[in-house]
């Protein structure tokens, strides 16, 4: 270690949760640097299967300290349900569960007006989680954001919340919303504040404090790189950076103190919501894939849009996030397949083209090249070692390594902590 990043290399739901759980076991601090509520985390573990929005898997080490940062937007609904749920479960978190006080707060407005942007989209909608992420960063950096440091101070929680539901009220009524009402809001979250209020404390010292004494550090990301607001076909994606530079500031960490970049790949692709995806399955084929995977998003429930990978996509982001290394998640989706495509590249009208070559109108138009892998056609489920893994599995894998360029060490065989083994 003693610093690493895990981040997605995808769309997001590359199975980050799951690799986070299992460094997590090994790590001193784990820290949350960016998203928000619209994240989903599937973990699976001996208390059970939790989906985390907000609550950093690595709260399952009891003795980790786990940490959400300032890069986090936070949503005070579901930090307190996720909270009581994993006290329920039995994990203690006096004492090792932060919150930075600098974290901006999701308000009801936010949610609202992310509804109504995406209705009066209609067609032409992003497909956002409805979390109100959209319009929550865009009060962050027009500085009409509420943080929880805001909400500490009851006059000034009151005097910024009305600021904001009069401006707020004014565009939900033009767009054909109700408005809302400040006394309502304020009541509801200074309750919501108060059971987060405990864990409210700046990190900055204790932080740099583990860095000091080498101490190992996870920073936990969350989304894929295909979602970043720059370097993603904008504008579908999402409002914050899930890239591993983003972790230096969402965690205050400085950039050159972070050591080990893990990007988390699925073995086929997928995407929740709209935008391109040029190696997308439609019909059967992406139904078969859907249904063998469960693809339906951890947040929404949405069906997610299964597609053969994207060596291309992966290529990109795996040089974007700087990987030092690929951590391939269910594999063991594509067992009973006979036949497996990869996509290593991109064609427009006839010619290569290239990822970072492309707007979104113009990836909507590529056609990614195809080629086609023999299926190992048995479970791989049990598997603890590459060399146990049948033959056309080890060469498949061996393949999108080659594709990407970047070594693949943690390879996952299914949702079990221990269905999963390490290359050299
Ligand atoms: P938003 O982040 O809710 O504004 O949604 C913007 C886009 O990002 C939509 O296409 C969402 O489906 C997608 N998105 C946001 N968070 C996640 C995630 O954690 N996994 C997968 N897709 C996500
Ligand atoms: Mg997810």
């Amino acid at each position: 270690m003693p610093v690493t990043a895990v981040v997605g290399g995808q769309w997001g739901d590359e199975g980050k949760g799951r690799v986070v759980d299992l460094l997590g076991q090994e790590s001193d601090f784990i820290i949350r640097f960016n998203g928000g509520a619209n994240a989903g985390h599937t973990v699976v573990n001996d208390l059970g299967t939790f989906k985390m929005h907000l609550m950093p898997c690595g709260i399952f080490n009891p003795r980790a300290t786990v940490v959400i940062a300032n890069g986090v937007m936070l949503d005070l609904e579901v930090l307190q349900t996720e909270l009581k749920d994993v006290t329920a479960a039995g994990v203690d978190v006096e004492n090792r569960f932060l919150i930075s006080p600098r974290c901006h707060v999701v308000m009801p407005y936010h949610k609202l007006l992310d509804g109504l942007f995406e209705e009066a989209k209609g067609p032409k909608s992003i497909g956002t989680t409805l979390r109100g992420i959209g319009p929550s960063f865009a009060d962050k950096v027009s500085y009409n954001g509420i943080r929880l440091a805001d909400m500490a101070n009851e006059t000034v929680f009151r005097d910024k919340l009305e600021t904001q539901v009069l401006l707020k009220n004014k565009l939900i009524e033009a767009l054909g919303g109700a408005a809302l009402d400040v006394e309502e809001i304020l009541a509801t979250y200074r309750e919501l504040y108060s059971t987060v209020e405990p864990f409210v404390c700046e990190p900055f010292d204790i932080i740099h404090g583990a860095l000091a004494a080498g101490r190992k550090i996870l920073l936990e990301g969350a989304q894929g790189a295909m979602l970043d607001t720059d370097w993603s076909a904008y504008p579908f994606c999402t409002a914050a950076s899930p890239l591993a530079g983003a972790a230096a500031i969402g965690a205050g960490i400085p950039p050159n103190k972070i050591d080990h970049i893990i990007c988390v790949v699925k073995a086929y692709s997928t995407r929740v919501g709209n935008g391109p995806m040029p190696t997308e399955l439609h019909g059967e084929e992406g139904d078969a894939l859907r249904e063998a995977g469960q693809e339906y998003g951890a947040t929404t429930g949405r069906p997610r849009r299964c597609g053969w990978f994207d060596a291309e996509v992966v290529r990109f982001t795996a040089a974007l996030n700087g990987a030092t290394e690929l951590a391939l998640t269910r594999l063991d989706v594509l067992d009973d397949l006979e036949t497996i495509q990869v996509s290593p590249g991109y064609q427009l009208d006839g010619e290569a083209v290239r990822y970072v070559e492309c707007d979104a109108r113009l990836l909507e138009r590529c056609e990614p090249v195809l080629e086609e892998h023999a299926g190992w056609q048995s479970p791989t489920g049990d598997v603890r070692a590459f060399d146990d893994l049948p033959a056309a599995a080890q060469s498949y894998v061996e393949r999108l390594e080659e594709l990407v360029g970047v070594p693949f060490r943690v390879i996952s065989v299914g949702p079990e902590r221990e269905q999963r083994f390490t290359r050299a």
